[in-house]
């Protein structure tokens, strides 16, 4: 269904997934809190993640980097002269906005537009700020938060918040080559927090400050890297569709030469269909021996990977593909969010794939104020949760409403236990995408839950 932004942020809210930051001090913009259940989406998707491109491949070579690093990384690898986007101020207010979203937003097309020409361009369509001001000539603002480290008075070293986690992996080659010897081609994974000091977050958390990657970079020799740019584009999709995504809400996009990243010979970005339109969710690109080869010159590390088939030495080229954290958890709540119509009310539920799903069933009894069918129930949960961890309880308000609060989280099935139970050991088993409800004996339920889940 067409779900607005609206409805997935009121959802978040109300269930307990995502919070806005630091919301009884006013909030700070760019910055979001995840709660209960959003949590535990992030990290189902985040594990899911680790298990396809890390932990089932032999190839692939996990690591958990700092976030500071030295500043000098970020000199070599480009980022403090070119981490940019292009800054416009409202002359009266001081209020910042993106020069290219403000042309984007009155029809123009800024793609690799010089900053000249994005002024040229306000100009020409006289072009005012939201508030109805005059704007500045557009500037160059770099994105990188700058802070510092010392504990000496006067002394301290300028550092950056990364504004990836690639460099992470770049600066780590060497240890992971010497200490676990892989063969080309081979990767290297992580997943963490980056930060950008963004002109304008916007859309929720499409656009944050603080945000999390999860990205790998595959290491191969120059010679494939067309055929490993294929492999791994396939790889993104099977990606898309394990975690509910349909290929119909997925569009690749072709990045031109004039806004390819400094570092990119190629880079395909991969489109979702989130509230609003198609927008991008992730990007697949061929780096070359770019990273690896201006680290080895600014350290003088030999950064080479030899080669024991022709013993010769060779900078290793590199394919990274790259996924939004936070993104990804937007694309899969837009992908699951349905209304239906249940017994004349309209019922909103998360068709969240079970592997996903925060919590995979809940337990509860009938009526809460008979002890009898509360202990059966709780013995009942007890059994179930040796299996499957993720096991809500609940016992407020009536069943019905029970029932609809665990489709808005996307819990898959409910389960239970009434008078019947009492008397021939089979609960009531309530399946979220369609409400029909079966009777599956309790000594069978974990079994029929992991068989339904795989469905
Ligand atoms: N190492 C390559 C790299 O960082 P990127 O396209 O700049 O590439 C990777 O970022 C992914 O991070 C993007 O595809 C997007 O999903 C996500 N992303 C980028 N900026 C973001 C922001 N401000 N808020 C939320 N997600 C963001």
């Amino acid at each position: 269904m067409n779900v607005t932004l609206e409805q997935i942020v009121s959802l978040a809210k109300r269930r307990g997934f995502v919070f806005p930051g630091s919301e009884i001090y006013g909030g700070l913009a760019g910055t979001f809190d995840y709660g209960p259940h959003g949590v535990t989406l992030k990290k189902n998707i985040e594990n899911l993640w680790w298990r396809m491109f890390v932990e089932e491949r032999d190839d692939m070579f996990g690591i958990d980097s700092a976030i500071l690093m030295n500043s000098r990384v970020w000199e070599t690898s480009g980022h403090v002269g070119g981490f940019n986007d292009p800054l416009v101020i409202d002359q009266k207010t001081n209020k910042r906005y993106r020069a290219d979203h403000l042309l984007e937003d009155a029809g123009v097309d800024p793609t690799g537009m010089s900053l000249e020409q994005m002024g040229a361009a306000i100009a020409e369509k006289a072009l005012k700020s939201p508030e109805g001001n005059a704007l500045s000539q557009p500037q160059q603002f770099n994105m990188m938060f700058k802070t510092s480290v010392g504990s000496v008075e006067g002394g301290e070293m300028p550092v950056y918040l990364r504004p990836e986690t690639a460099q992470g992996m770049f600066v780590n080659f060497k240890n992971v080559q010497d200490s676990l010897h892989p063969k080309l081609p081979f990767g290297i994974a992580q997943i963490g927090k980056s930060f950008r000091n963004e002109i304008a977050p916007r859309e929720f958390v499409f656009r944050v400050r603080e945000l999390e990657i999860m990205e790998l970079e595959y290491f191969l020799r120059e010679e494939d890297w067309e055929e490993m740019f294929e492999y791994w584009r396939k790889e993104m999709h099977t990606w898309f569709n394990l975690i509910g995504l349909t290929p119909e809400d997925i569009n690749e996009v072709e990045v031109s030469a004039e806004e390819r990243a400094h570092y990119s010979k190629r880079t395909t970005d991969f489109y979702f269909k989130f509230p609003g339109g198609f927008k991008e969710l992730g990007g697949l690109a061929y780096r070359t021996d770019y990273d690896l080869s201006k680290h080895a010159e600014a350290t003088g590390e030999d950064l080479s990977y030899l080669d024991p088939e022709t013993n010769t030495r060779t900078i290793p080229h590199v394919i990274e593909p790259t996924l939004g954290v936070g993104r990804t958890l937007l694309a899969v709540l837009t992908a699951a969010y349905r209304e239906d119509d249940l017994g004349g009310e309209v019922r909103t539920y998360l068709a969240l794939p079970a592997k996903l799903a925060p919590v995979k069933a809940m337990v509860s009894p009938l009526l809460r104020n008979k002890p009898e069918l509360v202990a059966k129930a709780r013995e009942v949960r007890a059994l179930l949760k040796k299996v499957h961890p993720a096991i809500a309880w609940d016992d407020n308000g009536n069943i019905g409403k029970r029932y609809l609060a665990q489709d808005e989280i996307g819990t898959p099935f409910c389960v239970t236990v009434d008078y019947q139970t009492l008397e021939d050991q089979s609960v009531t088993v309530r399946h979220r995408d369609d409400a029909n409800q079966i009777r599956v004996d309790a000594s069978q339920l974990a079994m029929y839950l992991r068989d339904a889940m795989k469905q």
